[in-house]
């Protein structure tokens, strides 16, 4: 009898093992990562540059990693090879957000367009920006304010050089990138470089990027949200107020004017809101979106090109040789957003500068919204999905002498940075990918192309660019050049 019970069980126990393998024989096996500490898990690994040390980590743990943080599973995804198969096979299951806890403060996440989930509200968001706000035509139309504003930016610097005084290209930057959103959205300024009153928005935007982006412990043990424990939503509800009120002066004085259309994007949303297609809780929430998505990712990207242009002076002459040629040395006339597609080392010094320092060097932060098989592991339904293309543009089976700032490497390459070459991916790809793309494309390339054209430029502190080790001295993403000196050409 005990004979026959031991084989009964045997068989039992073989049958289902047997049903687990062949029904889903990965199901249980997560991508490979380091120990999770109890309650922390894998947080005191992310050091003050995650980027970095999660691609430090995955040397160790391989291009498809997981991490524990807090309570949070969290894949990791560091090699384009990863990045195609999760892009080309799986889109719409990673194409919603992980949220962060400050975003829901006045529901902002419930309106905005960054983070929605792919739904029917967020795909008629996504609808709009193309067909309404960042089509060529629409572009087109507002070119020439774009280059009043960088010409302004261009009277600054010469004053500054008639002063004597150095520039902080950081904040030239930031004040040029959100005074071009604000004049192709509403025709108007919103900042100016020196006046105090106008300080106010530059602040806001900064400061919300900076909460948004802040390690907050509400998002890694989601149970004490309620707590919030650092404030950071309190603080980003403040913020959201305050950029609202500025908003609805505008939308007021633009619903009670009576001089008529200004055919801008304001114009174009609020005829969309009074054919009830969309709310004013929709049009006030995506402008918050839209400035907070394209200034410090506009004026950093220009910062860091400034940056290595200064320690390879010889590249920022041959950038500046391919310029004058365009323009035929002597001539007056500025540069133009046409003039971009002429311009191929221009070109190639913004894919070099966003491969090494992308704005985003992970992706805003992506959510499984179902169990999905990718490269042969399970990311289980839930889990937190970084694609972190800091570590893409330094892979070495990909670029050769990757760390080195060799802009040339592009004049001979089809390598694009508009999100169909999953190596270099700035701006993300799939469903999800920044809707701005075309408008940071023209602003990128018409501020460095005349920062080049209008000035030299040296650093002003006594270290010659070979001697500044960037990262080390000025911070995580952010080349902090400054103070710079601006050097007039003799023309
Ligand atoms: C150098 C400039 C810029 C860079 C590097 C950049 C990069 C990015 C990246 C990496 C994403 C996330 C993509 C993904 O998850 O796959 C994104 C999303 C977004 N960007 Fe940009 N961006 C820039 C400029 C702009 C501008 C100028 C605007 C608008 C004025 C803008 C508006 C947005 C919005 C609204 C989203 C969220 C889209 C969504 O989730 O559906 N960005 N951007």
């Amino acid at each position: 009898m005990e004979y026959y019970n031991c084989i009964t069980l045997f068989v039992a126990l073989l049958i289902i093992t047997l049903h687990f393998l062949i029904r889903n024989p990965r199901k249980s096996k997560l991508p490979p990562g380091p120990k999770p500490w109890p309650i922390i898990g894998n947080i005191h690994l992310l050091g003050s540059k995650p980027h970095r040390s999660v691609a430090d980590l995955s040397k160790t743990y391989g291009p498809l990693m997981t991490l524990r943080l807090g309570s949070i599973t969290t894949i990791v995804i560091s090699s384009p090879d990863v990045a195609k198969e999760m892009f080309l096979k799986h889109d719409v299951d990673f194409a919603s957000r992980q949220i962060p806890d400050c975003v829901w403060a006045l529901d902002h996440a419930k309106l905005s367009m960054a983070w929605l989930p792919v739904c029917p509200k967020w795909r008629e968001l996504r609808k709009i920006s193309a067909i309404q706000l960042f089509t060529n035509h629409r572009l087109d139309a507002s070119q020439g304010l774009r280059k009043k504003k960088v010409n302004e930016l261009v009277e600054f610097v010469k004053g500054c050089c008639e002063k004597g005084l150095v520039v902080d290209i950081g904040k030239a930057a930031f004040t040029t990138a959100l005074n071009l959103l604000s004049n192709t959205f509403f025709s108007m300024d919103l900042c100016a470089y020196d006046s105090s009153g106008s300080q106010e928005f530059k602040d806001l935007a900064w400061h919300i990027m900076e909460e948004i982006g802040r390690p907050n412990i509400s998002d890694f043990f989601p149970l004490i949200k309620a707590l919030d424990l650092q404030g950071v939503k309190r603080s980003i509800s403040t913020y959201f107020s305050k950029m609202l009120e500025v908003f609805d002066k505008i939308i007021h004085k633009r619903l009670s004017d009576q001089i008529g259309s200004k055919d801008d994007v304001l114009d174009a949303l609020l005829n969309l809101v009074k054919q009830n297609e969309l709310t004013l809780d929709n049009v006030r929430h995506m402008l918050i979106d839209l400035f907070v998505a394209g200034t410090d990712t506009t004026s950093n990207t220009i910062e860091w090109a400034l940056t290595e242009l200064l320690r390879h002076p010889e590249k920022m002459t041959k950038a500046q040789a391919e310029i004058e040629q365009l323009l035929e040395k002597g001539q007056s006339r500025s540069i133009q957003e046409s003039d971009i597609s002429k311009l191929p080392y221009i070109q190639a010094i913004v894919k070099e500068t966003m491969r090494l320092h992308p704005a985003a060097p992970f992706l805003i932060p992506r959510k499984a919204t179902t169990n999905i098989e990718l490269c042969g592991y399970w990311v289980p339904k839930n889990a937190q999905v970084w694609v972190n293309v800091w570590s893409m543009g330094r892979d070495p089976s990909v670029w050769p002498d990757f760390e080195s700032f060799t802009p040339e490497r592009f004049l001979e390459s089809e390598i694009d940075i508009r999100g169909r070459d999953f190596e270099l991916m700035p701006f993300g790809t799939g469903r999800r990918i920044c809707p701005g793309m075309p408008l940071a494309y023209r602003m990128l390339h018409l501020m460095l192309a005349t920062f080049l054209h209008s000035f030299n430029w040296k650093l002003d502190n006594g270290l010659s660019p070979e001697e500044v080790d960037m990262e080390e001295k000025f911070g995580v993403a952010l080349a902090k050049v400054q103070p710079l000196q601006a050097i007039p050409f003799p023309r």
